[in-house]
């Protein structure tokens, strides 16, 4: 399928590794320049080297950090220099914040929320003038399930996540007088490193003797009975920030394999 959006530019943050990375890969092949950031500088560098020699499309990629007010603004001010305008946001530079009540920690949920919540919410603040003077935009944000369906593990994730979700929703309505559309998608267990980080914690929540085996018991509970991939979740938000999705603004997309039996 032609997504429409040759030519167009896209800011995905922490597209060093992981869903990021597989987003900007689809941007590429679709047209889309891409703009993209992660704190480390090494990472960043290498992933962006081999993605413009694999698909043959433009990328930059500047180290920022999320939690720190300003290197949105740096980011979309690199964008203009590099690009001259900015057409689709992807917020995803983050992690999750797992554990139960007992194990939260103040800072660390302020971490959580400074990183999604705050950083997440300026990204949108500094993007959204530009959207809106050229009457088309994209903004997708990658939320997860816990905002969705608490669950004790996910305490911390999921108290962001409900906010994160409350912002789509109440953006895209907001925005849509000016064709800037706001949605956003709820990933289950994706085979990432942020996976790898917390294959141990999932262990001991679930009382089983091996990794493996939290794994086997976490993709049970998903209709397909495996983890996504990240190229699976790349495309679906790929379609979000295309053309062919110009009547889609305020879904929360569940990209689970089923896991969520909820009816939203
Ligand atoms: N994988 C899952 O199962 C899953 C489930 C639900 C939701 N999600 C959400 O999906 C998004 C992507 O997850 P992923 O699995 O692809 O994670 P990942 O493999 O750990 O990649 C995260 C990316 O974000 C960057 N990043 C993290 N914190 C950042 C910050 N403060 N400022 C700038 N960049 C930052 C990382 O680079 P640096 O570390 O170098 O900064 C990296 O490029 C996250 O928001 C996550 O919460 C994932």
């Amino acid at each position: 399928m032609d997504l429409g959006i040759k030519g167009r530019v896209a800011i995905v943050t922490g597209g060093s590794r992981g869903i990021g990375r597989e987003t900007a890969r689809e941007f590429l092949e679709a047209g889309v320049k891409v703009m993209t950031c992660s704190r480390n500088g090494d990472q960043l560098k290498a992933t962006c080297g081999e993605l413009a020699k694999q698909t043959g499309g433009e990328i930059r990629g500047i180290v920022a950090d999320m939690t720190q007010p300003g290197d949105q603004q740096r980011l979309v001010d690199e964008t203009l220099a590099t690009y001259g305008t900015i057409d689709i946001l992807v917020n995803n530079a983050g992690t999750m914040y797992s554990g139960r009540f007992e194990e939260l920690t103040e800072e660390g949920l302020q971490t959580q929320l400074d990183t999604k919540l705050f950083g997440w919410m300026r990204a949108i603040r500094t993007v959204w003038p530009i959207m809106r003077d050229k009457n088309w935009g994209r903004i997708v944000s990658l939320i997860g399930g816990a905002g969705k369906e608490p669950d004790p593990y996910m305490f911390g994730s999921g108290m962001t996540n409900s906010a994160l979700l409350n912002m789509t929703k109440s953006l895209s309505t907001e925005f849509a007088p000016h064709n800037v559309l706001v949605n956003a998608v709820c990933p289950g267990w994706v085979a990432t490193d942020l996976w790898k980080r917390n294959a141990g914690g999932l262990q001991k929540e679930l009382g089983v003797g091996s990794e493996d085996e939290a794994r086997r018991l976490a993709s049970k509970k998903n209709a397909l009975g495996r983890f996504g991939k990240p190229e699976e979740l790349a495309n679906a938000i790929a379609f979000l920030c295309s053309e062919r999705a110009s009547y889609i603004t305020g879904v929360s997309l569940n990209l689970d394999g089923g896991r969520l039996k909820g009816l939203w």
